[in-house]
């Protein structure tokens, strides 16, 4: 467990260099990460390089002892690039090409910038393979950042149809697929298939530009393949010349869904992953619950410790700031990421820049450079890392639940979304978040994940099911498992279709339950009643015949009130539910805590609301991480006595944590 900064040498005269390195020993920050937007300093011009800029400053750090995370820096092409090869720029939806003055505009499919980003990747990994400092490597920055994962281009649409031909075989097979009947959209060659630019329809269907739904769901596929090969290009490059491993930052999970990377794939040749966490920003406020569920996510989605790459550390905006971190905050966010999984956390950005379109953007220290009460609290957090990484491996929480987040369900989800208000994404976080709320640890599975080891797994919206996941969730059950689906699960093929059995589809035998009418709620609220107590319906009512299910829960309005809302069916040694509806924060909270009971699973100590709750070994040992994101002191009663490990206080019948404070107990 350690802290470091995103650091820009380049920004600073090397005199500065100095007193950077030296103030950073001082907070004990451990490693660097350098050099993702540089490329028209390592290439000012075609086929010119320079080096000595990047040797310069490795050797500085070097002799401090700061280690560095190493990008490649292929997130913002040179002008003298796109000027020369124009071809390298995307397309947007409407089919116009991106310009020059930001970053992220270089089309994945672009053999052009492919081969460019090649030489230089091949050059930098050749060059500091070898370098002491260098301990890690980052593949571009944020891929898919800002809409940028899918482009419209004439490029990209020659490669989709080579991607079309190699998953179809004959064009009449993707007719019957797509069913291109319907509309008059028959194809006759692949050379013909489009890629779904906003069309004819865009006005009044944006959403989804009233295209082909097998189509986009490919074409989803089809562009988060495309960023993953360009991503995996870079990565095979490195590994030519180097071993040491190699991560890419990606996006929380609430922007994935905007820029559509399947990060279960995407995580498979990197050998660690890593993500940016900013909270409070000129965007918004993230809530806590949700934090915790993206750290989740990323722990989830390599299955081993992640990093925190970039972690905001100052307030920020690009043209509007968001509110400076309360004192604590800093600290508590950083336990926040170490409670869930990650075992290094990198501030963005040391220092904050005068210039370019951050220059409102707060590192840990001001624009001044001076040593302030950011600086006092991070270098306090770097001594507490030094002390619990002398005791402690990387921890990781001990998820005995476990929710399947399907990439093809979320990408079908956004193309036709059953119901106004309707996301899949927020479904999610109201599955995780009573568990938050209980302090009982959650991972995120792939619909090909094994099940093994959990006693809970749950499928809300799993609308694409794969045969072999479907197996994997029978068998899961007939030994035992407890798994619960909702509604909008299981009715879906693979190319996008409603499928013609009775809803849930390829679920219904295994739910024991056939649905024959469903209601979109759009502007209704339904109540209903069941084992999670009262509680309302605001989306969508799946109006259950059980079939050999029993009824947990009931409509109690219109016109099917008394019909089952709510089932389980035994099924070998285990228990499927079927939940017809989402349901507010209340019941929800009350049937996972039914639900946890039934799986055996049990809360650390009673918690209370607004304090997180991480249970986390090491392998060797055990630590329980609790976390106030509350503004006010709070108490909790313990159940034993602990040691507070920072403090070396020992905690008897109470722990009092001051706002936004932090205890860690063994
Ligand atoms: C991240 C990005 C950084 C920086 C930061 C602040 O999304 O990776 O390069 O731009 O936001 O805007």
């Amino acid at each position: 467990m350690r802290i470091g900064a995103d650091y820009y040498p380049e920004h600073w005269d090397k005199e500065r260099w100095k007193i950077d390195a030296q103030m950073m020993v001082k907070a004990n920050i451990k490693v660097i990460r350098i050099g993702e937007f540089a490329w028209s300093l390592y290439e000012p011009e075609e086929d010119r390089y320079d080096f000595s800029w990047m040797d310069e400053a490795l050797d500085y750090f070097n002799q401090y002892g700061i280690k560095v995370v190493l990008c490649t820096p292929s997130a913002t092409p040179p002008k003298w690039m796109t000027d020369r090869y124009p071809d390298i720029f995307q397309d947007d939806i409407h089919g116009n090409a991106k310009i020059f003055g930001t970053r992220k505009h270089y089309c994945f499919n672009s053999d052009t910038y492919r081969k460019k980003t090649s030489i230089l990747v091949d050059k930098i990994a050749e060059r500091y393979a070898g370098h002491p400092a260098v301990e890690a490597w980052q593949i571009d920055n944020e891929l898919g950042w800002s809409n940028t994962t899918r482009c419209y281009c004439d490029k990209c649409k020659k490669k989709f149809q080579g991607w079309l031909k190699n998953k179809y075989k004959t064009i009449e097979n993707l007719n019957k697929k797509y069913g291109t009947v319907f509309w008059s959209q028959i194809y006759n060659s692949f050379e013909e298939v489009i890629i779904p630019r906003a069309g004819a329809c865009y006005d009044t269907c944006h959403d989804t530009q009233g295209q082909n739904p097998g189509l986009l769901l490919d074409y989803d596929r089809f562009s988060s393949d495309s960023v993953i090969s360009f991503m995996n290009e870079s990565v095979d490059r490195i590994k030519k010349y180097s071993n040491k491993p190699i991560t890419t930052n990606m996006l929380d999970a609430a922007v994935n869904s905007g820029t559509g990377i399947d990060y279960f794939k995407c995580a498979e040749k990197l050998d660690f992953v890593s993500w940016d966490n900013y909270i409070e920003f000129q965007w918004g406020i993230a809530q806590a619950a949700t934090v915790s569920r993206d750290h989740a996510l990323l722990r989830s989605y390599k299955k081993r410790p992640f990093w925190v790459m970039e972690q905001q550390s100052g307030a920020c905006g690009w043209s509007k700031m968001g509110p400076t971190p309360t004192p604590g905050k800093l600290r508590l966010w950083t336990y926040q990421a170490v409670a869930n999984g990650a075992d290094t956390v990198v501030y963005f950005r040391w220092r904050a820049c005068p210039f370019g379109t951050e220059e409102y953007w707060h590192g840990i220290l001001n624009h001044d450079g001076k040593p302030n009460r950011r600086y006092k609290e991070i270098s306090q957090i770097g001594f507490e890392m030094e002390k619990l990484s002398q005791k402690f491996g990387a921890l990781q929480p001990k998820a005995k639940v476990a929710i399947i987040k399907s990439f093809d369900s979320e990408w079908s989800h956004s193309i036709h979304k059953h119901v106004e208000g309707f996301q899949y994404d927020e479904l999610l976080l109201s599955y995780y978040r009573p568990f938050y709320d209980m302090g009982i640890a959650v991972d995120f599975v792939s619909p090909e994940d094994t099940l093994e080891g959990y006693s809970l797994v749950l499928a809300p919206a799993f609308l694409i099911v794969p045969e072999d996941s479907r197996n994997n969730l029978e068998n899961y059950v007939k030994n035992g498992g407890t798994l619960l689906i909702s509604f909008r699960s299981g009715i879906k093929d693979e190319s996008n279709n409603m499928f013609q059995e009775t809803v849930p589809g390829c679920l219904r035998e295994l739910a024991g339950v056939e649905i024959n009418d469903y209601d979109p709620l759009l502007e209704k609220h339904i109540k209903v009643s069941g084992i999670f107590g009262k509680g309302q319906a605001d989306l969508w009512c799946d109006i259950i015949e059980p079939t050999s299910a029993k009824t947990l829960g009931y409509y109690v309005e219109d016109f099917y009130a008394g019909k089952s809302c709510m089932t389980v069916n035994k099924v070998g040694k285990g228990n499927v539910y079927y939940l017809g509806c989402d349901l507010d924060d209340d019941a929800m909270r009350q049937l996972m805590e039914y639900l946890s009971e039934k799986a055996d699973i049990a809360m650390e100590f009673m918690n209370i609301e607004g304090v997180e709750i991480s249970n986390t070994t090491d392998g060797n040992q055990n630590a329980v991480f609790v976390m106030n994101h509350n503004a006010y002191p709070i108490v909790i009663d313990m159940n034993h006595s602990y040691t507070e490990l920072i403090t070396d206080v020992k905690i008897e019948d109470t722990l009092t944590l001051e706002p936004y404070g932090v205890a860690i107990l063994q």
